[in-house]
């Protein structure tokens, strides 16, 4: 099959489109026929092996343990292994695996879902890594509820755009920061409230919120308590 891999860690020159070996399904596997496949900012991270702790944490010190990039994947399920209870040849999927920069990808049973009919395959594989993790900080980690004043720093990008969208759906009243071509864009999903930071300091202590998630991540954690 074709994939884009690496052998080692660097800026965009290092990713070649290569033939490889298809991934082979183990019993816990579901192989998909990948047919979108999302960018989001950990593909970055992967392919230069930047901040170094990405390394640390078990992604391959020298160089990337794995070869092929991308994680998230939208596609037809192409097999299945013999533990697989929740999906069949045909469906059509959306998750995450490693490796979906590819003709064919492996998952995990748990990080598939059936993919919505109204949503493209590429609309779908833009989900699955920054959609989750703007949930994961709503609701695990703010533990966010209906009637908060939530502010979402960066609501114009890859997470706070999903986050903003989300707090709406929890029922919060929602402040979004972002620059300023980017003011139409975060009313328009949803935000009740839109602060530019090229000229207002939403730190000034002129409003308060019950929550704040800072994709942007520019400003300690002081100023934003
Ligand atoms: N995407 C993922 O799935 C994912 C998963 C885990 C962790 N992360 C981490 O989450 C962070 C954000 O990722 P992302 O994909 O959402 O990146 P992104 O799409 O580049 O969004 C970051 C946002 O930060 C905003 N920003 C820049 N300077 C700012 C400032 N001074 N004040 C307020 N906002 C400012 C930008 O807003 P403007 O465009 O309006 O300037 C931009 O939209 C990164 O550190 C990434 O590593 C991302």
């Amino acid at each position: 099959m074709k994939a884009i891999v690496q052998d080692v860690y660097g800026s965009v020159e290092v990713l070649e489109l290569r033939e490889v070996d298809a991934p082979v399904p183990g019993d816990d596997d579901v192989l998909i026929r990948v047919r979108a496949a999302g960018v989001d900012q950990g593909v970055w991270h992967l392919m230069t092996g930047l901040p170094y702790l990405t390394r640390v944490v078990g992604y391959g010190l020298r160089k990337p343990k794995t070869r092929i990039r991308g994680r998230a994947v939208a596609g037809r399920v192409e097999a299945v292994g013999r533990n697989i209870v929740g999906f069949r040849t045909g469906d059509e999927v959306y998750g995450t695996c490693e490796g979906s920069f590819a003709e064919y990808a492996c998952a995990k049973e748990g990080r598939l879902a059936l993919k919505p009919k109204n949503l493209s395959f590429e609309q779908a594989a833009a989900v699955p890594i920054s959609a989750v993790t703007a949930l994961q900080a709503l609701r695990n980690a703010g533990r966010i509820q209906a009637g908060q004043e939530v502010l979402v720093i960066g609501a114009a990008g890859g997470v706070g755009a999903y986050a903003v969208q989300l707090a709406k759906a929890f029922g919060a009243q929602v402040t979004g920061v972002c620059s300023t071509a980017k003011t139409d864009l975060v009313r328009s999903i949803g935000a009740d409230h839109v602060i530019d930071y090229t000229h207002d300091d939403f730190a000034d202590g002129s409003r308060q919120f019950d929550l704040i998630v800072d994709t942007a991540g520019n400003r300690p954690l002081t100023v934003l308590r």
